[in-house]
């Protein structure tokens, strides 16, 4: 009897559906991912409509009881989905500060209504960008709080006029965020890239390091290629020391590869914020144009899986020379020292060999 029912087209057929339903759910990344997309679809995904990110940030008021505040909703109530992003007008700095008046200074905020369920850190390498940095912090701080997130933020300001290495300032970073708190999450972010969907949580994934500039403008709204880790990018401390942080030794660019060597090497995967959600606005494209260049540059010769244990996080020097509070963000200037002579000797004798 059992076999006649195995045998039954329409049983066969059910069994398939409900495969297919499965391997959907998995691809999309866990059941909750796709029945929201489906609920929120036609208004957090329809980019020809967006809204302003200070939009009804001002319903989040201060609760008249700080002891009885409650854990902030699970999902923002205020989310509208696709952002209206610009960098024709450059805003001045008393017009970020006047519109972020719960922003402390250092750029540390906790929303003033509820207690934030994540506590994240963004991070900001940084070199003579002001105008950029300008541009971003208008966005990224009603952004985070439309979240209900805790957070500050905090620029790694790279001193002397040595190429600039993003790889060692986001270590340099992290090192230093974390002795002003408990991060549950380190946001490591380039300076020319906004978010353009409030969606986007920027909380990190439990066990996977996660690439969130998924879909930016520039590449077309795509990945510029597979192991892409570039942009934005959310590690909690324990990802980022199991793989013992980024190498410290790569001058200019090229440290892509290596950071994606190194996840692997550690045992662990990228996790990806879907395109959909992933999307990003490129600043200055004019002016960035050699980047995509540098992006897809291949790596200098370095051999990931022999040198990661031995540069990184715990071999990392640098002279740490200011540390300001500035209103709307912590400014920390390092000294992280020049390109080694040694280095680069023995990088060519390993391409003659
Ligand atoms: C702002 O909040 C009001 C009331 O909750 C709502 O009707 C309106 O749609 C919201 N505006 C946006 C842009 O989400
Ligand atoms: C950096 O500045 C120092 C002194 O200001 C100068 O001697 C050196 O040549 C400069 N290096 C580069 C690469 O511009
Ligand atoms: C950060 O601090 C350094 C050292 O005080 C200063 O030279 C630099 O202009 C500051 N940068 C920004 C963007 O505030």
């Amino acid at each position: 009897m059992s076999l006649s029912r195995v045998e039954n087209p329409c049983f066969l057929l059910f069994l398939a559906g409900f495969q297919a339903l499965f391997i959907l759910i998995l691809y999309r990344g866990g059941a909750t991912s796709v029945f929201r997309g489906i609920l929120e679809a036609p208004r957090a995904l329809d980019y020809s409509r967006t809204h302003d990110v200070y939009s009804n940030l001002s319903l989040f008021t201060q609760a008249p009881n700080k002891d009885t505040m409650r854990y902030c909703a699970a999902q923002s109530p205020i989310f509208v989905g696709p952002l209206t992003i610009s960098f024709n007008m450059l805003p001045s700095e008393r017009t970020i500060i006047n519109k972020n008046p719960f922003v402390q200074p250092g750029g540390r905020y906790s929303p003033p209504h509820c207690l934030a369920r994540y506590k994240s850190a963004i991070i900001i390498p940084h070199k003579n960008q002001e105008k950029y940095l300008r541009h971003l912090l208008y966005y990224l701080h009603p952004f985070l709080q439309r979240q209900q997130l805790h957070y500050g933020i905090y620029l790694i300001q790279q001193a002397g006029n040595t190429t600039f290495n993003r790889a060692k300032l986001l270590n340099v970073g992290v090192r230093e965020v974390l002795k002003d708190e408990d991060w549950d999450c380190l946001l490591l972010h380039d300076v020319d890239l906004v978010p353009e969907n409030d969606y986007n949580l920027y909380i990190c994934d439990e066990y996977f390091p996660k690439h969130m500039a998924s879909a930016v403008d520039k590449f077309q709204y795509s990945l510029p290629y597979l192991s892409f880790f570039g942009g934005v990018s959310a590690l909690t401390p324990d990802h980022y020391m199991k793989m013992n942080g980024f190498p410290n030794t790569y001058w200019g660019a090229g440290s892509e590869d290596d950071i994606a060597a190194r996840i692997q090497l550690a045992g662990m995967k990228i996790a990806r914020t879907p395109i959909h959600l992933g999307r990003y606005k490129m600043m200055d494209q004019e002016q960035t144009a050699g980047r995509e260049e540098l992006l897809r540059r291949p790596a200098p010769l370095h051999d990931t899986t022999k040198t990661w244990r031995d540069d990184g996080m715990n071999t990392i020097e640098y002279i740490l020379l200011a540390r300001k509070k500035h209103p709307l963000y912590t400014n920390i200037t390092v000294d992280i020292g020049y390109i080694p002579r040694v280095l680069s000797k023995s990088a060519k004798k390993g391409k003659r060999g």
